[in-house]
C-alpha cells in the first residue's frame, strides 16, 4: 500500500499551501476535494506545483516535443462516428481532435513530471479522495503519465472518458483559448441522455462550464459521465498538460490498437511477431 507520507518531493509541490505532509491538513484537503467532485465532477488545486518546478516541467516537455505523436482526426464523444443513425444522434456527430502527445516512456525516470507521478503520497492522496482502498499508477509504460501539447488551432474533441477519473497538471497555458469545458453529470449509468449531449455538440452552452486555470494547477476530473473538451488554442504559445492515470488493478495495460492510435506506437510484441 502506498505510504501517504513517503518523503514528499518538496522541490515540486508547494507544501506550504497544500500540507499533504500534515495529517489534519491532508484530511481537510481530501474532504474538500470529495465535496467538489460530488458537486461538479471537477476540482482544481491552483499552485499545487511550485512555479520553478512547473517551468522546468514545461521546458522538459518542449525539449521532448519532437518525439510527440501528432493526431488530426474527428471523433464523437463515444469513438468513431457510426453510420446510419437518425439525424441528431450524438453517436454520429464528430468534433475535431488535433494535438500532439508524449508517452510515459518518452520521459526519463529523473524527470520532474515522472517524480511527481511516482510519489506514493500523491497516489494515496488521490485514492483517498476517490474513496479507493487500493489504487495503482497505470502499469502500462506509455499510458501512466503522458503530456499533450496543443498548438494554435488545436483542440481536444468533446468526449467521455472510459476511466472513472483522471488527474491533470497544467504545465503551460495558451495565450487564450485552450480552456477546459465540461457538462457535469450530463449522463448517468442508467441514462445516456443523448438529446442533451447532442445539444452540447451543436454548440449549446446551457449545461457547459468553463475552467480556465494557471500553470501549476492540479485538476481532478471525473469524466465518465461528464462530456468534456479543450477549446481551440489561440496564440503561438502551446498549451501543455500532464495527465496522470490510475487503476484499481496493479497490471493495467491498454490494447495495441489504443497504443497505436494515441501514440503511434507498435508494441514490442507486434514487432517480434512481424
Ligand atoms: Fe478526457
Amino acid at each position: 500500500m502506498n505510504d501517504p507520507f513517503a518523503a514528499p518531493p518538496n522541490d515540486l509541490i508547494d507544501l506550504a499551501r497544500y500540507r499533504l505532509d500534515n495529517p489534519a491538513s491532508r484530511e481537510a484537503l481530501v474532504a474538500d476535494a470529495q465535496q467538489g467532485l460530488a458537486a461538479s465532477s471537477c476540482v482544481v488545486l491552483p499552485g499545487f506545483v511550485r512555479r520553478d518546478a512547473i517551468e522546468r516541467m514545461a521546458a522538459e516537455s518542449t525539449r521532448l516535443r519532437p518525439r510527440a505523436w501528432r493526431r488530426d482526426d474527428a471523433m464523437t464523444p463515444y469513438g468513431p462516428p457510426v453510420a446510419g443513425l437518425p439525424p441528431g444522434d450524438p453517436r454520429a456527430i464528430a468534433t475535431p481532435l488535433a494535438m500532439r502527445t508524449l508517452a510515459g516512456d518518452d520521459f526519463e525516470a529523473s524527470s520532474d513530471i515522472v517524480r511527481l507521478y511516482r510519489w506514493d503520497g500523491l497516489t494515496r492522496f488521490i485514492a483517498d479522495v476517490m474513496g479507493e482502498t487500493e489504487l495503482h499508477r497505470v502499469f502500462d509504460p506509455l499510458f501512466g503519465c503522458n503530456v499533450t501539447i496543443l498548438d494554435e488551432g488545436d483542440t481536444h474533441h468533446w468526449h467521455f472518458d472510459s476511466n472513472d477519473f483522471v488527474i491533470s497538471l497544467l504545465l503551460q497555458s495558451a495565450e487564450s483559448g485552450g480552456d477546459f469545458e465540461f457538462a457535469p453529470h450530463i449522463r448517468s449509468a442508467d441514462d445516456e441522455n443523448h438529446g442533451a449531449v447532442a445539444e452540447v455538440l451543436r454548440g449549446g452552452r446551457d449545461r457547459v462550464k468553463t475552467v480556465r486555470v494557471e500553470a501549476g494547477t492540479l485538476m481532478m476530473f471525473c469524466g465518465k459521465y461528464s462530456v468534456h473538451r479543450v477549446s481551440p488554442v489561440k496564440g503561438t504559445r502551446p498549451r501543455m498538460i500532464a495527465l496522470f492515470s490510475y487503476d484499481k488493478r496493479p497490471d493495467k495495460m491498454f490494447s495495441d490498437a489504443t497504443a497505436a492510435r494515441v501514440f503511434g506506437r507498435k508494441r514490442v510484441t507486434q514487432l517480434v511477431a512481424e
